[in-house]
């Protein structure tokens, strides 16, 4: 009896997609262009920055920094690391590298690593939009997203890295900046602090299962700024549905900037045949996405286009790194950990890299 109710759903199912991929709704997954300017949607560049994502939560730092972890293969190979920075104080991990075939710096965020991921799924409820960003009026964030780039050794490590790479690759160019889960609200804080602050003009980014990070006011500003924005959400992922949006006072709650790319698990029999994707609308909040469905799967959040996404294990936030690399290492007061490489050319010249010296 149970098994034959499955069998029926499934066929619906099976129904529904045929039906949906012959009907004009379903056109939009394949509709790439951009009547109204908009930047357009990249697959292929999504699927490579998943990897991205997914090699900047490996421990152990000599494998990250030489590029030779399990994860640092597949599309991501032959990427040149600049620096790899392990804010320990915060438990915070990132790095800045140059990717020559996408001809970028790849500027990629770890995600929380200090709790379980449950915990931190349930804080997320409770976020308060407590700190004005500054010189925008009105634009209200959450202060820890935005002080975990912001207010720790991140933000001056990442901008002095992107300097070394402009100086070693040519100032044209272009930065893509990548996280998941916290890390793509780090990202997404980076990005607009690199048009903003720093007057880079070829700034991109793209985040994987990234919670909101500010109100309405904030996410006009953002769009507008740092336009060529995707935040892929995958089917049921809880966190980017986090920190709730309450459709009654949109000005008054979280809501999320442009461009949500919704990807969907089409599977039969348990096995996923493929993702379908979704480019949304641009308000940010396009209720015919993600938000059409019940966000509750946290196993959904830990996988994106079949790439894990999380560390080999949780609840910890080491480090393992061997002695070779100590050339390279260099620690602040506070046991934060940096490792670089130092490019050749501007040794003598560049007196400017005091990342380290605070
Ligand atoms: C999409 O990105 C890839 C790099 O990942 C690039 O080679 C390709 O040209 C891009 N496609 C378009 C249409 O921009
Ligand atoms: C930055 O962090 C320090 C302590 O780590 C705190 O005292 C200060 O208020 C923070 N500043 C902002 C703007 O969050």
């Amino acid at each position: 009896m149970r098994v034959e109710k499955i069998g029926v759903k499934r066929w619906l199912f099976l129904l529904a997609i045929c039906s949906c991929l012959l009907s004009s709704s379903c056109v939009r997954v394949l509709k790439l262009k951009n009547d109204d300017g908009r930047p357009v949607y990249n697959h292929t560049l999504a699927v490579t920055l998943v990897e991205y994502v997914s090699a900047v939560y490996m421990s152990d730092l000599t494998e990250l920094f030489t590029w030779t972890c399990e994860r640092c293969n597949g599309l991501t190979k032959g990427f040149q690391v600049i620096e790899i920075i392990v804010d320990v104080e915060h438990c915070l991990q990132g790095y800045v590298g140059v990717a020559k075939d996408l001809n970028a710096i790849v500027i990629a965020f770890r995600g929380t690593q200090e709790h379980s991921i449950q915990n931190w799924v349930s804080d997320l409820f409770w976020k308060q939009l407590d700190l004005n960003y500054p010189d925008m009026p009105d634009a209200m964030v959450h202060h820890g997203f935005y002080s975990a780039y912001h207010n720790t050794t991140v933000r001056p490590a990442v901008l002095a890295a992107v300097k070394r790479a402009k100086k070693s690759y040519g100032a044209n160019i272009n930065i893509i900046v990548t996280g998941h889960s916290m890390g793509g609200a780090m990202a997404a804080f980076c990005g607009l602090d690199l048009v903003v602050n720093e007057g880079e003009e070829n700034v991109q980014v793209m985040t994987f299962g990234q919670p909101r990070v500010g109100n309405a006011a904030f996410a006009s500003y953002y769009s507008l700024l740092v336009p060529n924005t995707f935040r892929i959400t995958h089917d049921r992922d809880i966190v980017p549905h986090l920190p709730p949006f309450f459709y009654l006072f949109p000005q008054k709650t979280y809501h999320h900037f442009p461009t949500e790319v919704w990807v969907r698990d089409v599977s039969f029999s348990n096995f996923i045949l493929l993702n379908s994707e979704e480019v949304c609308d641009n308000t940010g909040e396009d209720p015919t996405c993600c938000r059409s469905v019940m966000g509750t799967s946290i196993t959904d959040h830990l996988s994106y286009f079949g790439v894990e996404l999380g560390g080999e294990t949780w609840r910890q936030c080491n480090i393992v790194m061997s002695h070779e690399m100590e050339s390279y290492s260099s620690k602040d007061s506070k046991g934060n950990i940096f490792l670089s490489w130092t490019v050749p050319s501007m040794e003598v010249t560049e007196s400017k890299t005091g990342v380290f010296s605070l």
